[in-house]
């Protein structure tokens, strides 16, 4: 029989390589990586932090038997350019390459000498080659006649003119012969969504525009997605026992908001916790993972809240109302109007006959120096200044019978 596994085993949020079995298919954005790659347009994959960009192309890439390499675009911005991790990538390759070869000698491996003396040579060819003409061949040598793909990851943390420069030099440079003959995709991946637009605008740089294909945005999973994450790991890997299991979920994926890294992270405080209680999960034990999630993950956010509580002011009780309302809040942008109608319906009592005059606390919790909230460019529209002030709010505030909001605690 397996053996049971660790929680830190099962629930990864920061696990660069890809779990099968915790993986969670996503079929559409998956199906549009794959007929990208198909194509020959660069691809382009955006999408909020831990929202699982890196675990969906590599998964992609793996089924389709690709070779592929990542540059890390924050190491480029370290080193001060691209070709500096890229010459990176390639020194590593050389050194793992040199490694086995010696290896080899020394095992006297002799009826695969030939074929690994002549990869051998080959890769040794590179130090005479500017870097990325480097690394395409590489990639090509390693993929045969399969895919190869050059991922530039992190693309937010390159946002710098001259790096955006640098990238566009090397998009540039797949259209010269020299460097397409190795037919290797470039895949580039980040945050934002803005890097066509940025082209657009750069003088001489809206050729490359039109050479860039995004992929849908790579956001939050769907309902039955995060439900199937949350079960893979808690029910099928670690085996824990649940009276209430749908309630269960329904609430971890109402505050971790869905998203997969978040997941993990409640996962893994959950489990850790039910590894000392009978390996039942409970409402009890939800409550203190709730606590504990906080505490590893959300503490500046809940910092930032408590701080908008705690302002001395008569009408705290209606801004408190009014967090709370904010929590339950489901998109992306929201408008007073909304939020006037969650804070009515949820606190029906207190505001029963009163104007509540909601764009005001708005523009107050958008003030500040730590604001909750952000004022689009577009007037009347708001968002959170960041994701995780959406999960603190729920998980932290709740409501007594008197419609009064009061803050749970973190607990380690
Ligand atoms: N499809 C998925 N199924 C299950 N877990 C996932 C999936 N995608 C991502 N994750 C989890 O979320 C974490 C963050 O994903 P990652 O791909 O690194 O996000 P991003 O690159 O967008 O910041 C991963 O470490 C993993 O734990
Ligand atoms: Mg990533």
């Amino acid at each position: 029989m397996r053996k049971t596994p660790r929680p830190e085993d099962v629930f990864t949020p920061r696990s660069a390589v890809v779990n099968p079995k915790m993986y969670v298919l996503r079929q559409s954005l998956e199906n549009s990586l794959i007929s990208a790659l198909r194509g020959r347009l660069h691809i382009v994959i955006h999408g909020e932090s831990g929202t699982g960009k890196s675990w969906l192309f590599k998964k992609v890439l793996s089924d389709e038997s690709a070779e592929y390499t990542v540059a890390n675009l924050a190491n480029a911005s370290r080193l001060g350019s691209i070709a500096a991790e890229l010459k990176n990538l390639v020194d590593r390759e050389e050194t793992a390459v040199k490694t086995g070869y010696e290896e080899e000698k020394f095992a006297e491996l002799k009826p695969v000498f030939a074929s690994v003396n002549l990869s051998h040579r080959g890769l040794y060819t590179y130090g005479s080659m500017e870097p990325f003409e480097a690394c395409l061949k590489m990639l090509r040598m390693k993929a045969g006649v399969n895919i190869a793909a050059l991922v530039f990851d992190n693309l937010e943390a390159a946002f710098t003119e001259p790096l955006l420069k640098e990238l566009a030099d090397l998009l540039i440079l797949c259209d010269d012969e020299r460097y397409d003959h190795y037919k290797v995709r470039i895949i580039i991946v980040g945050v934002p969504s803005g890097i066509k637009e940025y082209y657009y605008k750069t003088p001489h740089h809206s050729t490359i525009a039109n050479r860039l294909y995004e992929l849908p945005e790579v956001s939050r999973l769907s309902l039955v997605e995060a439900k199937t994450l949350l079960r893979n790991g808690l029910i099928d890997e670690l085996k824990y026992s649940c009276d209430n299991l749908d309630s269960i979920l329904s609430h971890i994926v109402w505050v971790t908001d869905r998203v997969p890294q978040m997941l993990h992270e409640y996962g893994l405080e959950l489990s850790k916790l039910a590894e000392v209680s009978d390996r039942t999960l409970t409402e009890d034990l939800i409550e203190q993972a709730d606590s504990a999630w906080m505490f590893q993950s959300l503490q500046h956010a809940y910092a930032v809240i408590e701080n908008h509580m705690n302002e001395r002011e008569t009408r705290a009780g209606r801004r408190n109302q009014t967090l709370f309302a904010l929590g339950s809040v489901d998109g992306e942008h929201f408008r007073a109007p909304e939020v006037e109608h969650i804070l009515r319906k949820v606190f029906p009592v207190s505001t029963k006959g009163t104007a509540l005059n909601i764009p005001q606390m708005l523009s107050h919790l958008a003030s500040g120096d730590r604001p909750v909230i952000k004022r689009s460019p577009k007037g009347d529209e708001y968002s959170f200044t960041d994701p995780r002030l959406r999960m603190v709010l729920r998980a932290m505030l709740v409501k007594n019978n008197e419609e009064r909001v009061f803050k749970r605690r973190m607990s380690r």
